[in-house]
């Protein structure tokens, strides 16, 4: 599980509710194979976009299905996840990286996730860029602020948008949800009130959903035989 206090936290590429149909067949491509990568000097992802998108958590997720492409059994990539801040060390950083790069790698790949990379410094980024070059390594990175990443960096890496997703997108997610809370589900036009509320943003509209499976209880409106199915695409249809 990804997140201790969120347990509908995604854990697969699939469970990433996506707001552009661009970046949703990108990111398929990618995790099947049917896009090379790392290809051609291109090894890097960045998932950009604004907040509660599912950045962070999509980049944390693509190590494993990177790894695992044509594998028959599912295992656990071992990646190196930095959360930059502005008060993150950038030079100390590019040196680990730079030691962990040279490293033989325990799967395919040695996966680097950079969580809001456009903290680190502009002479920390040059870094980045020959570290890039390593032939073994794959750099995933998240940040609100495409315009502030280096042109270097955007040449070596998919550019993967993440805007927000509206409620037809959130639906099916949200319905699953409501299931799996054991309540009855409203009608999509009540949801969809209930996801626009949250200003689709991902955090609150889990945390919505949760309070409104609580509301639901409350007034008697359960399930009869209350389910744990875990197939959202049971309700989508
Ligand atoms: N697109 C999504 N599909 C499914 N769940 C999501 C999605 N986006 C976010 N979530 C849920 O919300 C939580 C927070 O999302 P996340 O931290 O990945 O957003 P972010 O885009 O990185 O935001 P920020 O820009 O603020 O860092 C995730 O752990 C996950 O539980
Ligand atoms: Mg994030």
């Amino acid at each position: 599980m990804l997140d201790k206090n969120n347990e509908y936290a995604p854990t697969t590429v699939q469970d990433i509710v996506f707001g552009d149909e661009k970046a949703q067949r990108l990111i398929a491509d990618i995790v099947s194979g049917v896009m090379p990568f790392p290809f051609a000097g291109l090894n890097g992802i960045i998932l950009f976009g604004p907040n509660g998108t599912g950045k962070s958590a999509l980049a944390r997720i693509l190590p494993t299905a990177i790894d695992n492409i044509g594998a028959q059994h599912l295992q656990e990539a071992d990646y190196n996840f930095y959360k930059i801040t502005a008060a993150t060390d950038g030079k100390e950083l590019i040196e680990k990286v730079v030691y962990q790069s040279q490293l033989v790698p325990m799967g395919r790949f040695r996966y680097f996730v950079f969580d809001e990379v456009d903290l680190l410094g502009p002479r920390i980024i040059e870094s980045l860029k020959s570290v890039m070059n390593y032939k073994t390594t794959v750099f995933i990175m998240t940040t609100n602020n495409i315009s502030k990443i280096d042109t270097a960096i955007k040449s070596r890496s998919h550019l993967v948008h993440m805007p927000f997703a509206d409620a037809e997108r959130w639906l099916p997610t949200v319905k699953w949800v409501l299931l799996d809370q054991g309540v009855t589900v409203p009608s999509d036009a009540n949801l969809s009130k209930v996801i626009a509320a949250s200003r689709f943003d991902a955090r609150k509209i889990i945390g919505s959903t949760l309070r409104l499976a609580n509301q639901l209880r409350a007034l008697g409106k359960v399930q009869q035989s209350a389910s744990n199915s875990n197939e959202p695409a049971s309700i989508a249809a």
